[in-house]
């Protein structure tokens, strides 16, 4: 996007009330001329001293119509300290923008009519009576001073006009991003690309597999982009032009460069109830340790893993039967709905960020294959979730001696040549009791027939 030194939201200074001018100094005609330079330079209409950071009670403003435009200009005015010390009655909805929300434009009600007391450069007095664009112009601007915004006036935000319009992107690869995907083009999003890892070999073949996503961006026509590194990534944003970006299971750090480039930054849904279980594997951690609840989170993203502001959560429920491969697919499916939700209010400044209390942060590595080999002194209910938890990848599983000698010692940890992946297990009365399992190299096969035709040796649980 055209980068502005304007402010945008959600940032706070938007939000608080500015504070009184008390000093007519070189300082306050500094700060007006840059306010002026910054107005003329994006096209605004008026333009107030938070929005470029400071918080006075100052605003300029200015109107030259184009030919098209019917409505009367007026000159470049300054006003320090305003207050409307007279609404009209009647009332006009006009359509209104605002260069802290870049392209967001929504019809307003506003008073038709407004008395505005303030003062100039020099602190002397001055009074306007304003009608039609300018009675506008210093109501929105004078609202900006008490942290009002223009979108707070509406009541439908579904209803906004063009938040669908403005320009987006989806970085994520796995199967996970496919229904946020959906979500964004179902919805009418304007998609303009999607960002996801490079094509993998896979099979003993090693042919070419694409991404989940990549195969859904295909068939709806959206530009794919699958950027080698990040400086390939930064251009790539850079050329796109997005007013925002949606991070789904993307699995890569996006740097500073990225994710400034965005005016309304960079949204991530995350499969946990943040500041808890940041990082990789929330889902498995969820399940690993016998939560009952769990949720999703739709997030700013920071430099910082997992760490940025909160703009929405979800809780949902761990079913007793659920793996990692199913919870994490239905959170984001959850996720995909809640973001939906959240982006027309979170683009008309609705949203407050919450900041994440660090105090309560958890954090979850990512895996190893290894990780998934089961430690028979754990309890079975243990091992049933770490079953689930692992499923579909790494998969627990435990050593077995395949070739029928005695070797090997079953005591914490089964050793042996082969891996015995368990698929799907249970607990009766407190025995783990195997339902589904594979030999390394085999098919998956139900317990009882894999256990009559194994000549092997098992660890004693499974005895
Ligand atoms: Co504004």
């Amino acid at each position: 996007m055209r980068k502005t030194p304007i402010i945008t939201i959600p940032n706070p200074i938007l939000r608080q009330r500015a504070q009184k001018v008390s000093k007519f100094d070189e300082a306050l005609r500094l700060l007006a001329a840059n306010m002026v330079e910054m107005m003329r330079k994006y096209d605004g209409v008026g333009l107030a001293a938070p929005q470029i950071g400071v918080s006075k009670r100052m605003i300029v403003l200015e109107f030259n119509p184009t030919e098209e435009e019917s409505e009367k200009p007026f000159p470049l005015t300054i006003l320090v300290n305003p207050s409307i010390t007279k609404y009209s009655k009647e009332k006009v909805v006009m359509l209104e923008g605002c260069l802290s929300l870049p392209d967001i434009e929504v019809e307003v009600e506003r008073p038709k009519e407004v008395n505005v007391a303030g003062q100039d450069l020099e602190g002397k007095t001055v009074k306007i009576r304003a009608k039609g664009i300018l009675a506008r112009v210093l109501q929105h601007e004078i609202d900006h001073l008490n942290g009002v915004l223009f979108t707070d006036h509406i009541k439908d935000y579904k209803n906004i006009k063009h938040y669908r319009d403005l320009r987006t992107v989806l970085l994520g690869t796995p199967d996970l991003a496919v229904p946020v995907l959906e979500a964004m083009i179902v919805n009418g999003l304007n998609i303009v690309g999607v960002i996801c890892e490079t094509d993998k070999p896979v099979g003993r073949k090693q042919e070419l597999e694409k991404p989940p996503v990549k195969v859904l961006a295909e068939e709806y026509g959206i530009p794919i982009y699958q950027p080698d590194n990040k400086e390939d990534l930064e251009k790539i944003v850079e050329d796109l032009q997005v007013h925002y970006g949606v991070v789904a299971a993307y699995g890569k750090i996006l740097t500073k460069k990225v994710l400034e480039e965005p005016p309304f930054g960079f949204l991530n849904i995350h499969p946990s109830m943040l500041p808890k279980y940041r990082g990789a594997t929330p889902v498995q951690n969820v399940i690993l340790n016998g939560d009952e609840k769990t949720g999703v989170t739709i997030m700013k993203v920071t430099e910082e893993m997992d760490a940025g502001d909160i703009l929405t959560q979800k809780e949902c429920e761990i079913e007793l039967n659920d793996t990692e491969g199913s919870l994490d697919m239905r959170l984001f499916i959850e996720g995909a709905n809640l973001l939906m939700a959240t982006l027309p209010l979170y683009l008309s400044g609705q949203i407050e960020p919450r900041v994440q209390d660090e105090k309560k942060a958890t954090y979850t590595k990512r895996l190893k294959k290894e990780d998934g080999l089961i430690d028979w002194s754990q309890s079975a209910e243990e091992i049933e979730r770490m079953v689930r938890a692992y499923f579909p990848w790494p998969k627990a599983y435990t050593m077995i001696t395949s070739n029928g000698q005695e070797e090997g010692d079953i005591g914490q940890l089964a050793v042996g040549d082969k891996r015995l992946i368990f698929h799907k297990v249970r607990v009766e009365n407190g025995k783990l009791m195997p339902e589904v399992v594979q030999l390394e190299g085999s098919k998956p096969t139900n317990w009882e027939d894999f256990k009559r035709g194994f000549r092997g040796k098992l660890p004693e649980t499974l005895k």
